[in-house]
Order: structure tokens, then sequence, then C-alpha cells
């Protein structure tokens, strides 16, 4: 039988059809608006994001046998607050996980409510782009819409909805909430309660491979799909994008060079990072993970291309890149605030060290070093756990430049292997839908069977210990602006 996987992106929906034994039989890519109505918010209209995802289905299932598709799943961009009323109607542009309005109802959070409240309800404390933020946000700023919510959801589970009809969430996506008791995997009393949330307003928590109910009848005629599809439950990006890249099981490390920027490490027993620094969340394979997330990864380099340059030829850029490990311009990445390790919606993007000799080509570089130098921070609060991570996958669109694989393997040292298929979070959809289906019993026994890896790069000694260097100016820099930035704030 064949699967469909769902990755619904801040930039675009990402579809594939996958055969049972994990063979990629057509990918397929539609994108939709952001709007930053402010500095530092981020919404996006879920009607786009449902709109864009069945034309993306017709367009996946063109000249494919549609009657051998048993299953569909999802990976999405996570902590986004979906708000519906009563008539199922989308009370406002949902609010995403890299918006900072929340700042004020965050520090709320972790100050008067306290960390130690919400770590021992949620395993995590609160950062603004999370969900119950966002839920007092509205309360305060907009209290004639906060009265219409009837239910609310996160961003891949209004996809399951308007497909199954069934209001439904799963364990990875409701961690990245803050009202979710991730330990024990079930939604949080006391944290609704102190965020004014009726528990009738929440999504029926499933593991990601299980199956929430089929294909609505009127859904599946317009696609020309069996009506007895499977939906399966799904998970966040990250945890679908380690499903997609083998990240299963105990100490398993995956990164995803996305719009954000994550490090993913899966373990089978439940930990937290006593700092905060690393979110403690459920994971798509049944177990748990920890994970650092960087609000602005491949984003920090479409900006800088795209914007700024004004050039798409990425290749041609990176070709012109010649002075690894030896630059002398550093880049801030934190062009919309920073969530791991610094929790600093304030802080802003930085170009620092320019003489009058730099080139275009060292602050394309400069771009590339520091997100992988922001990715060593939340590494490094993996190994201040005393996690040992020895080499890590690697996924997201930043992933297809063998420059900054380079660089990444350098300035983290560790090895960094590249799988077979980039797809992470929808070749993991399409896994879980297939886990859901029986196609095979367990998510570990899809990842061994399905995923392959196609390179491995391996740190260079002399170039690791160059970057090691940079890596230690770098670190110093954030802290030497951090109240700069809050001067600066507008
Ligand atoms: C993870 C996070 C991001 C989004 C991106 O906590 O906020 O990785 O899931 O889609």
């Amino acid at each position: 039988m064949d699967y469909i996987g769902i990755d619904l992106g801040t930039s675009a929906v990402k579809l594939l059809l996958m055969q049972g034994d994990g063979r990629i039989l057509k990918t397929v890519s539609r994108e939709y608006p952001i709007r930053f109505p402010r500095p530092g918010w981020a919404e996006q209209d879920p009607q786009d994001w449902y709109q864009e995802t069945v034309a993306g289905l017709r367009e996946l299932l063109e000249g494919q046998d549609k009657s051998q598709v048993a299953g569909i799943s999802f990976g999405g961009q996570m902590h986004g607050l979906v708000a519906l009323d009563g008539e199922d109607q989308v009370i406002r542009p949902a609010i995403l996980w890299n918006d900072g309005r929340t700042a004020a109802e965050s520090d709320y959070l972790n100050q008067e409510v306290g960390r130690e409240v919400l770590s021992r309800h949620t395993a995590n404390i609160s950062f603004p782009g999370f969900t119950a933020p966002k839920l007092l946000w509205m309360k305060k700023q907009e209290p004639e819409n906060f009265a219409r919510i009837c239910k609310i959801m996160l961003p891949k589970d209004y996809l399951a909805y308007r497909l199954s009809g069934v209001h439904c969430t799963d364990v990875s996506d409701a961690s990245g909430t803050l009202l979710f008791d991730v330990e024990h995997r079930c939604w949080s009393k006391e944290m609704c309660a102190i965020c004014g949330v009726q528990e009738a307003w929440l999504p029926k928590v499933y593991e990601s491979y299980e199956a929430v109910g089929c294909l609505k009848p009127e859904v599946a005629a317009e696609l020309g799909l069996p009506g007895h599809t499977v939906i399966a439950a799904g998970a966040g990006d990250n945890a679908a994008a380690a499903v997609g890249t083998g990240t299963v099981g105990d100490g398993a490390c995956n990164i995803s060079l996305g719009t954000s920027g994550t490090v993913f490490i899966s373990s089978k027993t439940f930990g937290t990072d006593r700092r905060n620094a690393l979110h403690a969340f459920g994971h798509a394979d049944g177990a748990y993970h920890l994970m650092g997330c960087m609000l602005s990864a491949a984003s920090c380099n479409r900006w800088w291309m795209e914007e700024v340059l004004g050039t798409e030829d990425y290749a041609g850029e990176q070709g012109a890149v010649s002075k690894l490990g030896e630059n002398h311009v550093f880049f801030l990445p934190y062009l919309m605030g920073e969530r791991s390790p610094h929790n600093d919606p304030d802080a802003r993007g930085t170009f620092i060290g320019l003489t009058m000799d730099t080139t275009r080509a060292d602050m394309t570089q400069a771009v590339l070093e520091g997100v992988a130098f922001a990715l060593r921070d939340s590494l490094e609060a993996a190994k201040s756990l005393g996690i040992r991570v020895e080499r890590t996958k690697v996924c997201g669109g930043g992933a297809k430049s063998p420059l900054w694989r380079k660089i990444l393997a350098n300035v983290l040292n560790l090895e960094v292997d590249v799988p077979e298929q980039e797809e992470g979070p929808s070749l993991g959809g399409a896994m879980l839908a297939a886990v859901a289906c029986g196609e095979y019993a367990s998510v570990e026994e899809a990842a061994q069977k399905i995923v392959r890896t196609a390179a491995a790069i391996a740190p260079e000694p002399a170039l690791a210990a160059a970057y090691e260097k940079r890596y230690q100016q770098f670190r110093e820099i954030y802290p030497a602006c951090k109240e700069l930035f809050q001067k600066l704030r507008q």
C-alpha cells in the first residue's frame, strides 16, 4: 500500500507519496504567505494551509494509483495557535512559533507563576513562541476573540480536523503548548487553570503513530481517494523529521536546518534540562526527546541571499567562500529574537567584525557560520547534561548545501550523516501513517527498514580546532549585546 506524508512548514507545505517499503514515488511543494504585522510578530492564515494542502494532494495524486493510498499523516510547524469558534470558523490568523509578541505573558508565567511550577506540571518553562502565553496574550489583548473560543489546536491538527473531522493532536506537538504534562502524556489540569483554558477546548491526544479516524467521505470523493483512508495523528515537524531521518530510540541526534534550526536528541526515558535551555518533549516513537530550537536558521541564509543580495544563486555565492575557520566577520542569527539557549525575543541579527577588506563572500560565510555556532550552543547545553553525542543526522533545506554541512561538521566537531532522503518531516509523516496502518509494528522498525545514510562528513582536526577558537569568540558576542538589544526594543 502507499502512504502520504504532509509537512506543514512555515514557508510551504511539502507532500510526499511513499510506497510501503519506503520508496518515494513523488513529492510536491506549495508555498503560502507569512505575515509579519509588526517586528517580531509572525502570522499565517490556516485557510491558506488547507487550500494549498488540498491543491498539493491533487497534484501529488495526479497519475498515481489512488486506490493504493491507505493512510495520511503529518509533520507540522509547532506551537502555533489555531482557535475556532462554535461554527468551526478560524477566529483570527494563527500566531506562529517564531512570534515574539508574548514576551510579557511569558515573563509572567516564568516569574509570577514560577519556573518551578511550570517545570513540575509540564517539564518545561515558558518561551514566547509556546502556545500557552499566546492564549494569555489573546485573553488580554483581544478579549472579544478569546470569548469566542470553542476549540484550540496546533497547525497540523487543523489539517487533520478538516480532513477527518476529528479534533486531535499528538504527544510531540502537545508538548510544545505548555499545557501538557509531558512525562505522563496528558493535558495538565493545573496549567489549564493557570491559563484560563477550558479542557473542552483541547483536542484529544494520541500517540503520533495512532489512527485518529478516516478521511471525511466528501473529502475522499473530492480527491478520488478510498473512503477508508486512515488519518494518523502525526507529529510536530521536528519529531516527524527525526522519524524520517531514523532518529529514534536512545541517544540519536538530528539537526534540522529549516526555517528554524533544531538539535534533537531522542531518548527512551523521560528527562529534563534543569537549566531549561533545551525543551523536554514527547517523541513520535512513543518515548521522549530533548531539543534546542533556534528561531532563524536556513531563513537567515534565505534573508541574506534573497532580501539583501537579491539573488537566488545560492551555489554561486557559496562557491566564492574560501576562508573556512579564518573569517573575521561574525553574524548573530537572531533575526526573530532567539529561543535556545537565550530565551530573548529582543535579540536581533548582527554582523560584527567588518573591515574595509570584508567581502560579500565573507558575509555569506559569516551567516552560515553564525547559524552553526548557534546550533553548537544547543549541543553544549546537551553536553552539560552529560549527554554524549558522537554523530548527528542532518535534514532540512539548508542541509542540501555541501558547504554548510562541512561548516556544521567542523563547528560541532561531530560526524554528520546525510540521509538518502532529505525530506525529513514529510517522510516521517508517511512513515507514521504506515505504522498506523500496520505496515510496520513500530516507528523504530519502520526507521530501521526505511532510512538509509547516503554520506557521512567527518570533521577535519585542524579546521575543527580553528572553529573551536572562533566559537569561543562567538559566545562572547551575545552577552555583550544583550542589554543593548533591550534598549533598542521598538
Ligand atoms: C520547535 C519550533 C520550530 C517549529 C518550526 O520548537 O518552534 O522548530 O516547529 O516549524
